[in-house]
């Protein structure tokens, strides 16, 4: 029988629970702190930490309501212990440990960039998509903390090929649309701009570490290169370029992305795709990726719901089924601390 499994995830700005039978969600509850964020233009981890404590109750009770569970049923409770901000995911693990007293139930601790990697194998109740695993994978993990191409051999082994240096792909593109004057998150600002001029390279900005040689990814020059040329620009000149600039920035990010990822694929042999991340909504990026997989004759999974592609916990309870039924708990619960810049090494098994 499938693992049931409570999961909790408040790593950065949403306060997420959720739960899963195995792969399938039962019910997902995601409190979203984005408004209290913008006027900041990110994340403020002391509001992120208020909002979390103030709301996390709520949004477990109603993970349990809509999921028609009583505690008594569940096999496991899953947390994510990073990566993360430190003071957030110590309310998510405080919680999920008081409940496993509680209710005398196993804890799994989840790594969040593990629950990212299984996004696009998490299911509907009525078992959606029905894909199943067929490994090893190549991981692309994209969002506004990451950039990571991940060696996925078999069910929690991982091994990191590339990553950035600097920026991650999402915080390159929100750092672009301040300076074209919007406000965070700027990936689906770019985007829509980007689509009005039907994703024009007219500025071709450069594609940074391409000719590295290695699978890791730089995004701060191709800010800079942003910005000297905003700053070239009269007012005017910009408003009428606006479009442009978006989307010649967003083409050299997701070549650069493209390119490395061919790279991996490349070097690896492995031509079966994963995308996971809040980057990974990108549909120019996803038309890409696919043309891509299908060059070398292979395919591309994504989460197959928009909210897998951001932070939520039912990916978290999917690993945690996966962990629960390998036996993975934690045996001194109280032990459990966050680790704000857990790699994806340190969970590998
Ligand atoms: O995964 P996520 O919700 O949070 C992190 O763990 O970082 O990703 C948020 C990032 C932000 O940088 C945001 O600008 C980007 O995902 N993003 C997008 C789009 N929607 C969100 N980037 C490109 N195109 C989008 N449509
Ligand atoms: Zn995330």
């Amino acid at each position: 029988m499938e693992k049931l499994i409570l999961a909790i995830d408040t790593s950065c700005d949403e306060t997420a629970a959720a739960v899963v039978q195995g792969r399938k969600v039962r019910s997902s509850v995601i409190y979203s702190q984005i408004l209290m964020h913008k006027e900041w233009g990110g994340v403020v981890p002391s509001i992120a930490k208020r909002a979390h404590e103030e709301r996390i109750d709520w949004v477990i009770q109603e993970a349990m309501k809509k999921a028609v569970v009583q505690h008594d049923q569940l096999d496991a409770i899953a947390v994510t212990y990073g990566p993360g901000l430190a003071i957030a995911l110590e309310v998510g693990i405080r919680h999920a440990v008081e409940l496993a007293q509680k209710w005398g139930k196993p804890l799994v601790s989840v790594n969040h960039m593990e629950g990212h990697l299984y996004s696009p194998f998490v299911q509907n109740s009525k078992g959606n998509p029905s894909r199943t695993f067929d490994f090893p994978y190549l991981g692309l993990l994209i969002s506004g903390g990451h950039t990571e191409l991940v060696l996925f051999k078999d069910h929690l082994q991982y091994e990191i090929l590339g990553e950035t240096v600097d920026d991650a792909a999402g915080e390159a593109l929100d750092k672009a649309a301040r300076m074209l004057g919007f406000g965070y998150p700027g990936g689906p600002v770019i985007e829509r701009l980007a689509v009005t001029v039907d994703n024009t390279d007219k500025y071709v900005f450069p594609r940074p570490m391409m000719k590295s040689g290695d699978l890791n990814f730089s995004f701060s020059g191709l800010k800079t290169a942003l910005l000297y040329k905003v700053r070239k620009m009269s007012d005017e000149e910009k408003q009428q370029e606006i479009a442009y600039l978006a989307s010649s920035f967003q083409e050299a990010v997701f070549k650069t992305v493209v390119k490395k990822t061919e790279k991996a694929m490349v070097e690896t042999g492995i031509h079966h795709l994963l995308v996971g991340g809040g980057v990974a909504v990108n549909k120019h990026l996803r038309t890409m990726m696919r043309a891509l997989a299908k060059k070398h004759g292979g395919y591309v999974h994504f989460p197959a719901l928009k909210y897998l592609n951001y932070d939520n916990a039912a990916m978290i309870g999917v690993v945690g089924a996966i962990r629960a039924e390998k036996g993975l708990c934690i045996e001194n619960t109280e032990k459990l601390d966050r680790v704000p810049r857990l790699s994806l090494l340190q969970s590998s098994i």
